[in-house]
């Protein structure tokens, strides 16, 4: 036998619920069944029935106590201990083992929760136990002041669990079961904000958050419309977390969500152009037995990233466990390359891995990064790679994901890897960018200005794209103004810059990164007059042996600063040789 409090009053056995009578006589039982096991004072008892206690309350109190007797007694079950109402001195107390209450079950695993050496896990499962046990509001329609008075403190109680489960399912990363009864709740109580800020907290977790961040908007219009007032410090705080997309808000502890799936692709390039023999290379099947990394490695600004991206969207689907990306920052403006650390770090987030339990040491990261990774598919874009090292780091350590990283190095020395080499755009593939960057129609410009144009920027699509939006941010230019600009050979780089890019800039990052053996080569070279080159002029023009000639050539090829167009014949692209001139200009100047 049960007794039922936690929603319309009932006495259930064998699965059926009995009639328990007449509203005074279903309070009567209340009154007892709330306190079950302990003794309750006959006034008490009375105050708890009438609000004003009439004639012969004592009485009828009496005849309805009487009628619960029998009624309990024909409920009672073969196997199980009676239920009954005892007669103690002063008052009356239901003896029944409290489990068998269910508002008394709620508090008992209500308490369990709460205690301190309940796991976040245990915790979800004995409130979700708790939550269960509701089926609406308590205490069903009994009138009085006594019943009205613990409706509300029961309400409240129901409102704490549920608020806690929510916040334990974050914890544990397991929040979908709780979005739906959380939607519910805060829609019945608008304007309670700790159970706003618990559902908020939940979709935000559940990778919604912009629906976290329409509901801060409700609640908002609620507390404003109804209370007047602005949400509470905290609740907006958590608003600005998620606008910030603060770390902070990842779950301190627990496991990584089994099915948390990352997406962390850039948007595909706008107006991505041509690559299609590349986009097939990419979009090859590989054998599954291995472990599978694609180097794209190509000069600054040729399009390693873009590729890289557009491929990885158009493959996406293949790694149904999701697509890691990061940027290992091998060249970029006052930033280092990622430590290995660091870069594992940002994957092991990316992989759900909340921060308290990423290992301290880069050991520790790597292997509990080839843990997660193992017997998953995924794709993984490392962009900008600055060594062999950096990327051989993060590799998985079974086969199932695809790597893709990008490098203005060559990476030679990494195994397994696949190597595509970028060159520069095929004209008409540079002719159809700028054309679609600038915006301009290419029927209304003379084919052979286009042409030159993409020739004066090398193909280069950085340098197309720079060129495009120049043309578009002067009104006043005509595509032969601007072919004039840039047919000036000395002023070309300069001419090359717009908003935060300019190629000139971008050449510098690969300068920079050079040893000043490489520094002073790269600059000599710039200055020879010829097409190419080949070892024994540049032992000439470095003043040393063909040996270490062909060594410094070879190191800046691998860097992507020279090209080897025929065997033992070096060159620059044009804008590179612009740049190692400027650059040598510039140092001459500044010495
Ligand atoms: N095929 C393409 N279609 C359209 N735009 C492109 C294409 N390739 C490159 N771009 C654009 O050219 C610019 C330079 O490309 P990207 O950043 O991919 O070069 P990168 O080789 O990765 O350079 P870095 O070595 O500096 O990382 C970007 O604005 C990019 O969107
Ligand atoms: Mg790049």
């Amino acid at each position: 036998m049960e007794i039922r409090l936690l929603g319309p009053i009932e006495i259930v056995t064998d699965g059926s619920a009995l009639d328990v009578g007449a509203p005074q006589q279903r309070l009567v039982l209340t009154a007892l069944a709330a306190d079950a096991g302990r003794l309750i004072g006959t006034e008490s008892l009375i105050d708890r029935v009438w609000d004003e206690a009439p004639d012969g309350a004592r009485r009828t109190l009496q005849v309805h106590l009487s009628r619960l007797r029998r009624l309990l007694d024909s409920a009672r079950e073969d196997g199980h201990a009676p239920v009954r109402v005892l007669r103690r001195s002063g008052g009356y107390l239901l003896d029944i083992e409290p489990d068998r209450v269910d508002a008394l079950r709620f508090r008992g695993l209500v308490e369990r929760a709460h205690d301190r050496d309940s796991t976040d896990a245990e915790r979800v499962k004995l409130l979700a136990a708790a939550m269960e046990l509701w089926r609406g509001p308590p205490l069903g329609d009994l009138p009085g002041q006594w019943a009205a008075t613990v409706r509300q403190a029961w309400q409240q109680q129901y409102l704490d669990a549920a608020q806690d489960w929510a916040i334990a399912s974050v914890q544990i990363g397991d929040v979908a079961p709780v979005l739906a009864p959380m939607a519910a709740l805060t829609a019945e109580h608008p304007t309670v904000e700790s159970l706003a800020a618990a559902f908020i907290r939940a979709l935000y977790a559940a990778g919604q958050a912009s629906d976290a961040l329409d509901h801060y908007i409700v609640i908002r219009r609620h507390l404003t419309e109804r209370l007047g007032t602005d949400p509470g410090p905290q609740l907006q705080q958590l608003y600005r977390q998620i606008l910030d997309a603060d770390p902070a808000l990842a779950p301190a502890t627990g496991e990584a969500h089994p099915g948390w799936t990352p997406h962390q692709l850039p948007a595909p390039p706008p107006a991505f152009t041509g690559r299609s023999t590349e986009l097939a290379q990419l979009d090859r099947p590989h054998d599954d037995a291995d472990v599978v990394i694609t180097v794209i490695d190509g000069m600054a600004g040729v399009g390693k990233t873009a590729l890289a991206v557009e491929a990885a969207h158009r493959i996406a689907a293949r790694y149904r466990d999701g697509q890691l990306y990061l940027d290992l920052r091998g060249y970029t403006e006052d930033a280092e390359p990622l430590e290995p650390a660091e870069a594992l770090d940002h994957l092991l987030r990316g992989l759900g891995v909340p921060p308290a339990q990423i290992p301290a040491g880069a050991d520790g990261r790597a292997g509990l990064y080839r843990t997660r990774l193992a017997g998953r598919r995924m794709l993984i874009l490392l962009d900008n790679a600055a060594s062999e090292s950096q990327v051989a780091s993060l590799m998985p350590g079974a086969p199932g994901c695809f790597v893709i990283a990008t490098s203005r190095h060559q990476l030679a020395g990494l195994d397994h890897a696949r190597r595509l080499s970028l060159d520069t755009l095929a004209r008409s593939d540079a002719v159809t960018l700028f054309v679609r960057c600038a915006g301009v129609g290419e029927r209304f410009c003379s084919p052979e200005l286009l042409a030159e144009l993409v020739e004066l920027c090398g193909g280069l699509p950085l340098a197309i794209r720079i060129a495009a939006a120049r043309l578009k941010s002067h009104p006043t230019w005509t595509l032969t103004h601007l072919v004039e600009r840039l047919r000036d050979r000395k002023h070309r780089l300069a001419e090359l810059a717009a908003g935060q890019r300019s190629v000139a800039a971008s050449f510098d990052l690969s300068y920079r990164r050079l040893n000043p053996e490489q520094q002073n080569a790269y600059q000599l070279l710039g200055q020879h007059p010829g097409p190419d080159i080949d070892e024994h002029a540049t032992a000439a023009l470095l003043d040393s042996t063909p040996i270490s000639a062909t060594r410094i050539l070879g190191q800046l090829m691998d860097a992507n600063l020279l090209l080897e167009p025929a065997a033992g014949r070096y060159r620059f692209h044009d804008l590179t040789r612009a740049h190692a001139a400027d650059t040598a200009q510039r140092d001459r100047r500044a010495s």
